[in-house]
């Protein structure tokens, strides 16, 4: 059987990483949540107190920028476990804090070419689930398979809020649409690499769908590109 890169770009809270992991898992593939990634370098740059009022110190981050070590490791069942600089980081980077503040740092042009090098060269051997903004369009543009994900801003919200809620983390619902809907904003708008869909890229809208509706949906897709 053919290994190929999947490539899965989206809107934020559409499910691109469970739609990964589904894959990866099915098909024994590495999955990479870039996103993760840029969560990270915007943890280091708070931790090192490159942030302080919300405002970054852009020339601090990127002068340092090679002191930052994101891996993935295998933990237990869970073979995405996020380290930084070799801190086990994964729910820390998904608070409120970080979010607020991950658009900026992913905006920097020599953020996005440090962990946009180290994406490639994750994929050198094929046989990987990538997903983020600018998977098909820059990382790899040469992608068997490429897909688009959205969802109503509504429904990703109220994902996302549960997501939190579960967590214990004190959230409010319009602050979450405020975070969904200003992210999109800067994503979509920012100079370098923003997030576009592919040409070539096949689009999975999942507000009305559910998860095993969209896993039939995909796999079939990826039948017929690896047999
Ligand atoms: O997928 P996520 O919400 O965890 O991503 C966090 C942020 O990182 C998001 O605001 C956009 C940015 N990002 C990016 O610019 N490029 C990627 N390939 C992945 C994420």
């Amino acid at each position: 059987m053919k290994k190929i890169i999947i490539a899965i770009d989206g809107h934020s809270s559409t499910g691109k990483s469970t739609l990964a992991k589904q894959l990866a898992k099915a098909l024994d593939y590495i999955y990479v949540d870039s996103g993760a990634m840029y969560r990270a370098v915007t943890l280091y740059a708070l931790e090192q107190g490159f942030i302080s009022d919300k405002k970054l110190d852009t020339d601090a981050l990127i002068s340092n920028i090679k002191n930052v070590n994101i891996e993935f490791k295998k933990q237990g069942n869970n073979p995405t476990v996020l380290f930084l600089n070799n801190k086990e980081v994964s729910s820390k980077i998904r608070g409120m804090e970080v979010s607020n503040l991950v658009s900026k740092v992913a905006a920097l042009p020599e953020v996005r070419k440090c962990l946009v090098r180290e994406q490639r060269r994750m994929g050198e051997q094929k046989g990987i689930v990538m997903d983020g903004r600018d998977i098909g369009t820059v990382v790899f543009p040469n992608a068997e398979l490429k897909i688009f994900m959205t969802a109503s801003a509504q429904t990703r919200t109220q994902r996302r809020y549960d997501e939190l809620n579960a967590k214990d983390e004190t959230v409010v619902f319009d602050e979450v649409y405020e975070n969904i809907t200003s992210r999109d904003y800067k994503d979509s708008t920012r100079a370098d690499s923003p997030l576009t869909q592919a040409k070539d890229a096949r689009v999975l809208d999942n507000t009305n769908l559910t998860q095993s509706q969209q896993y039939t949906i995909v796999m079939d897709w990826i039948k017929d590109l690896i047999d």
